[in-house]
Order: structure tokens, then C-alpha cells, then sequence
């Protein structure tokens, strides 16, 4: 089969890690049989010094004639000065809602090998901690109307959350899908004790509940789901709720499982394409330095052949292979720890390519 897959390697150690990726990518082709036609684009700040916009025509075009998505991170010190618009971070902005990728999934993991790695004391994630945050990812404050004004004399800001019930209803599904497929457990994370927008989310989600009646859900505002994942994070299943508390809900939940670098994630829309990339940032003060972790990046393209390309067969091979280099005790600084060899970039790179088995 042949696939045609974009790139976007984008800014700081963006570049680094997605080369890991793609030696992943290639070596699973040559293994499997598979042809993949691979493109590279500019996205982010890279985008910005070449063309002037974070997210160029061309890009969006290409990105939309392909298979699947794979990115790597932008954004870094030297755009921070711009205006909103024309930050690398509208570019990712952009590309989510021109793909129609409302469905943001980040699956929170904890590896056997990297259970220490975990800030929280070991009783609490004892038993292994396996969360899916389900994150709607083209609407809400995101994407609402935002301005400067002024009021009383004096200079204001403001931005928007609206959610209309279709918006609502199609992430609860997937949520509703996803928790279909694991422990049944769905939690829906929202304000509704303050904002009107979160009520309408709540009464959306209740109803879709009845077309679910093997999934158990429960409701539970931002605050108190901030303190739960910290509490007892082995709690949850499947979590759902808007762009702005996922967004942080996520990263809490991600450092549940020790580091940022391992987390991998995929942004779906109603079609086969999809978005694929980290959840961690283009962290411009390590970038170059062969020390960043290009794991996440490596998972995200197991993430890609099981939901854009159909290779499941392929998306556990990736897995398999990332899971026995940890279990040999390779490990890039960020996950390091006594006993263990740490290794660069691009040697942790060629050992999971290496330990890819058919
Ligand atoms: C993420 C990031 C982005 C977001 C930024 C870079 C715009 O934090 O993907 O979680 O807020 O969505
Ligand atoms: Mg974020």
C-alpha cells in the first residue's frame, strides 16, 4: 500500500525528534512492505522567517491531499514579541481548525520501566495509571471572539467560550467510542457551576449518556478534577472536556506518568486524517543539544498507523519496540534514573528502529 504522509517538523527540538520519527517510519515500510510518500512543510515559527505567516497556503493545501499528519512542535523565544495572530502557536491554531480536527486525544500512561519516574509517592499510582484525555480542540475560548476595549476609562481584554450542542455532542461521542473500547469509565470535566457554556456542555453530554448505557459517567468541575488526577489519578478512565481545561488537564495528567517527552497525541476530525504529534513544546533551550526525548514523537506515529492509516499490526510494533528499549534500561536524561544508561536523540532513535520486529 502506498501512504502519502506530511511533515512538519517545525520549530526547537521539533526538527530532531521528528527525524527519529521518520527513521521509524521508514524502517517499518521497508520491514512491512509499505510505501510512504513523505512531504515536508513549514509550520511555526520556521514558517514565519521563510513566508511571514505561521501556517502558509501551501502547507494547509498539502496537509489536506495527505494521509496523515505527523508534527513536530513550534513556537521559541525569538517570535515571542508578535501579535497574537502571528504567533507560531496560530499556525497550529490554524491548521486544527482548517483540517476540521475537533477530537484531540492524549493518552496518559504509565510504563512498568518508568514507574519511579513518577513524581507521585508509589502507592498512589501502584496499580499503573491509564487515562485518555479527550480534548475538543476547535472551539470554545480558543477559537471565540476576543478583543481589547475600553471600559471605565480604562484599557480591557477579553476572549469568549461558546459551545454550541453539535459541537458538544460530537466529542462526547468520541469519548463515549473510546471508553466503549477500554474500562467504560467516562468522566466529563466542566464549570458548570459557573459558566452557562458548561451547563449546555453537561445537559449535552447527559443526554448523548442514554445512547451509551454500558459506560459509566460521571461529572466533575475543573477545580476538583485538577485535585483528583493528583489524589488518586488511577481513578479515571476516559476524561473528556473543552479546549481550554483539556489543555491543562492534559499536561497535569501527562507528568502524572513522569515526563513530558513520553506522551504522544492525535487530533481526528469526522475523515481518516489526523494530526499527530507530542504534547510536549519546542523546548528551545535543549534543542540541538542530541538530549531531547524523541519518544513521544515515535508513539505519535504508532497513533497515526492505527487511526489515519489502518496499520494496527504496525502501531504495535512501534509500541512493542519502545517498551523492550525502556525495559533494557535505555533512557534519554529526562527519564533517567540510577541503573539505567542514558543515551542522546538520536541514539534512542536507532535503538527503538532497531528493535522493531515483524
Ligand atoms: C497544546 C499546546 C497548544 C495549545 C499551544 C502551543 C497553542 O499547549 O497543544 O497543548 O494550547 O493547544
Ligand atoms: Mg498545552
Amino acid at each position: 500500500m502506498k501512504y502519502n504522509i506530511t511533515v512538519l517538523p517545525g520549530d526547537g527540538i521539533g526538527p530532531e525528534i521528528t527525524a527519529q520519527a521518520v527513521g521509524v517510519i521508514k524502517e517499518i515500510g521497508r520491514l512491512r512492505g509499505h510505501e510512504f510518500i513523505l512531504r515536508e512543510a513549514l509550520m511555526g515559527g520556521c514558517a514565519i522567517d521563510a513566508t511571514g505567516s505561521p501556517l502558509p497556503d501551501e502547507t494547509l493545501s498539502i496537509c489536506k491531499a495527505s494521509d496523515a499528519v505527523l508534527l513536530g512542535a513550534v513556537g521559541g523565544h525569538k517570535w515571542d514579541n508578535l501579535p497574537g495572530d502571528r504567533r507560531p502557536e496560530a499556525g497550529l491554531l490554524g491548521i486544527r481548525a482548517g483540517l476540521g480536527l475537533y477530537a484531540n486525544l492524549r493518552p496518559a500512561v504509565i510504563y512498568p520501566a518508568l514507574r519511579d519516574a513518577s513524581p507521585l509517592r508509589a502507592d498512589i499510582v501502584a496499580e499503573g495509571v491509564d487515562i485518555l484525555v479527550v480534548r475538543e480542540l476547535t472551539g470554545g475560548i480558543y477559537f471565540g471572539q476576543r478583543g481589547r476595549r475600553v471600559t471605565d476609562g480604562l484599557e480591557a481584554a477579553y476572549d469568549t467560550e461558546q459551545y454550541n450542542t453539535a459541537e458538544v455532542e460530537r466529542i462526547a461521542r468520541t469519548a463515549f467510542e473510546a471508553a466503549m473500547k477500554r474500562r467504560k469509565k467516562l468522566t466529563s470535566v466542566d464549570k458548570a457551576n459557573v459558566l452557562e457554556s458548561s451547563r449546555l456542555w453537561r445537559e449535552t453530554v447527559t443526554k448523548l449518556a442514554s445512547q451509551y448505557p454500558q459506560v459509566e459517567l460521571s461529572h466533575m468541575y475543573v477545580d476538583n478534577a485538577a485535585m483528583q488526577l493528583i489524589r488518586d489519578p488511577m481513578q479515571f478512565d476516559v476524561i473528556v472536556t473543552s479546549n481550554m481545561f483539556g489543555d491543562i488537564l492534559s499536561d497535569e495528567a501527562s507528568m502524572i506518568t513522569g515526563s513530558i517527552g513520553m506522551l504522544q497525541s492525535a487530533s481526528l476530525g469526522s475523515g481518516k486524517l489526523g494530526l499527530y504529534e507530542p504534547i510536549h513544546g519546542s523546548a528551545p533551550d535543549i534543542a540541538g543539544k542530541d538530549i531531547a526525548n524523541p519518544i513521544a514523537a515515535i508513539l505519535s506515529v504508532a497513533m497515526m498507523f492505527r487511526y489515519s492509516l489502518g496499520l494496527e499490526t504496525e502501531a504495535k510494533m512501534v509500541e512493542e519496540a519502545v517498551e523492550a528499549v525502556l525495559n533494557s534500561g535505555y533512557r534519554t536524561v529526562d527519564i533517567s534514573s540510577k541503573g539505567t544508561t542514558t543515551v542522546g536523540t538520536v541514539r534512542m532513535g536507532q535503538l527503538i528502529t532497531e528493535a522493531l520486529k515483524t
